[in-house]
């Protein structure tokens, strides 16, 4: 007899499906059996929904404060609204503040999840200043579990790592056996775009695009390409937007280096044109939304594996904060909410639609970033000895993407009134009921923190 018993569904892993009971006990699975064999002093009916592992949302933005603007999410509102979207692991990034070091961030970002956490949280490391102590602060960060690293190209001297700062920072997770997160951007050209705007007075949100052409980011891109080829640093490019990845990434496949690409539901599913709509500004984020040939050439990606992972880059601000300075892009907070309609765009856009078959979306979703993460096969799989992380989905269900009924903090959603099939019904973490037919019963002391110990396998994935 089980703890809890998961009946008649179909089980979807990245390899197969099949229709199968799942038995838990203590959290763990502990049993895949034929339909209706296992008994469990709870049941939960699965019939005619698919049963995947929790998805791990691994771009996720609390508390990031640049320029005036602090994003509004406390750590329990990500937490409810990752669990909502089958979301059972966030990793947010642990950005220091001002004057603040990354050590001290990770510490505080902990802090701030303690009781606080509907779903299983880590939280990747951020090196902004490579003075000559990013070695160090890698080491120590691995000595905490913490192994994977988020450099930025852009975002002024705040956060900005220049070319050699990203190369000793990469050097320094190579020798941890981490993984490096890489915003690419040419910082120089978007600095020179943006200031020509400002010299002819046309810095209202709409010219955001226009600062921010494809080509800044192809040519960070093959910077970070050449610096992976150099240092081995096992690197994500995160929130690829341009069809120029393609040829990156196949450069990367024909000489074995282990480049891997994130994109994210925004790039694929919003274009441009939004930049022209009223509340504009509700849409400025970098890289910017692009043309419809890019967004086909991402969807291209997806497909044909070239992009390994998809993530919300969730960045929530108010309409108040995007709106206070919709004149001026220089002040404009970048990014968007979209933790809690990452999953189910892409499972509404890519499988319901015939784009993505159900295995890749879990590949994309769930298995990849649990591989990269060190936490696969716990996390990721269905599997006996793996964590209970499941995600009961009705495939069949339509329904609307609505400000109001999202669990954001953030009073908008880029994809308002959007129609989607798909909804995540039922949400286990670690056997524990967090969502139960769409409405949440988990409290905030269900997540618990998982570090990365376990050795991972970049060439398992993406790179064959
Ligand atoms: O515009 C974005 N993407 N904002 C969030 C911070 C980042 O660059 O990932
Ligand atoms: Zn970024
Ligand atoms: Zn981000």
């Amino acid at each position: 007899m089980f703890d809890l018993v998961v009946t008649g569904g179909t089980v979807i892993s990245a390899e197969r499906e099949s229709k199968m009971d799942v038995g838990i006990t203590d959290g763990t699975i502990r049993a895949l059996a034929a339909p209706d064999t296992l008994e469990g002093t709870e049941t939960v009916d699965a019939d005619g929904h698919l049963v995947l592992p929790g998805f791990i949302d691994a771009h996720v933005h609390a508390k990031l404060s640049i320029g005036e603007h602090t994003t509004v999410d406390e750590f329990s509102d990500l937490t409810r609204a990752a669990a909502f979207a089958g979301s059972t692991t966030i990793f947010p990034f642990a950005i220091p503040g001002p004057a603040e070091t990354p050590l001290q961030a990770h510490r505080r970002r902990l802090r701030s999840a303690e009781e606080n956490a509907y779903v299983d949280y880590g939280f990747h490391g951020c090196i902004t200043n490579a003075d000559g102590s990013s070695a160090d602060t890698v080491a120590k960060l691995a000595e905490r579990g913490v192994r994977s690293i988020k450099g930025f190209m852009v975002y002024g001297d705040r956060l900005r790592l220049d070319d050699g700062e990203l190369r000793d920072v990469m050097e320094a997770v190579t020798d941890e056996g981490g993984v490096m997160l890489v915003h690419a951007e040419n910082d120089a050209i978007i600095t020179r775009l943006v200031e020509r705007q400002v010299a002819r007075d046309s810095t209202e949100y709409s010219v955001h695009p226009d600062t921010h052409p494809p080509v800044t980011e192809t040519i960070a891109m093959w910077t970070v390409f050449e610096l992976v080829a150099e240092t081995g640093c096992p690197t994500i490019i995160v929130h690829a937007s341009t069809e120029g990845t393609q040829q990156i990434v196949e450069a990367a496949e024909e000489r074995g280096l282990p480049l891997l690409v994130e994109t994210c539901p925004h790039y694929l599913c919003l274009t441009d044109s939004r930049y022209h709509s009223e509340n504009g500004e509700q849409y400025v984020c970098s890289p910017p939304l692009r043309s419809e040939e890019h967004q086909q050439a991402l969807w291209e990606m997806l497909v044909d594996g070239s992009i390994n992972f998809v993530n919300s880059d969730h960045c929530g601000y108010t309409t108040e904060q995007k709106r206070r300075n919709r004149d001026d892009v220089t002040r404009i907070p970048n990014g968007l909410p979209g933790i809690e309609t990452c999953n189910v765009l892409l499972f509404s856009e890519g499988v319901v639609k015939g784009q993505l078959s159900r295995e890749r979306f879990v590949e994309l979703v769930a298995t990849n970033p649990a591989k990269i993460l060190g936490l696969y096969p716990r996390k990721g799989a269905i599997t006996v000895g793996a964590d209970a992380d499941l995600v009961i989905i009705d495939p069949a269900h339509t329904w609307s993407l609505e400000d109001e009924e999202l669990h954001m903090a953030s009073d908008y959603t880029p994809f308002d009134g959007m129609e989607v099939t798909g909804v995540p019904k039922t949400v286990l973490v670690r056997g524990e009921p967090v969502i139960s037919d769409r409405s949440l019963i988990g409290t905030p002391s269900v997540g618990e923190y998982v570090c990365e110990l376990t050795d991972r396998d970049v060439p398992d994935i993406g790179i064959e």
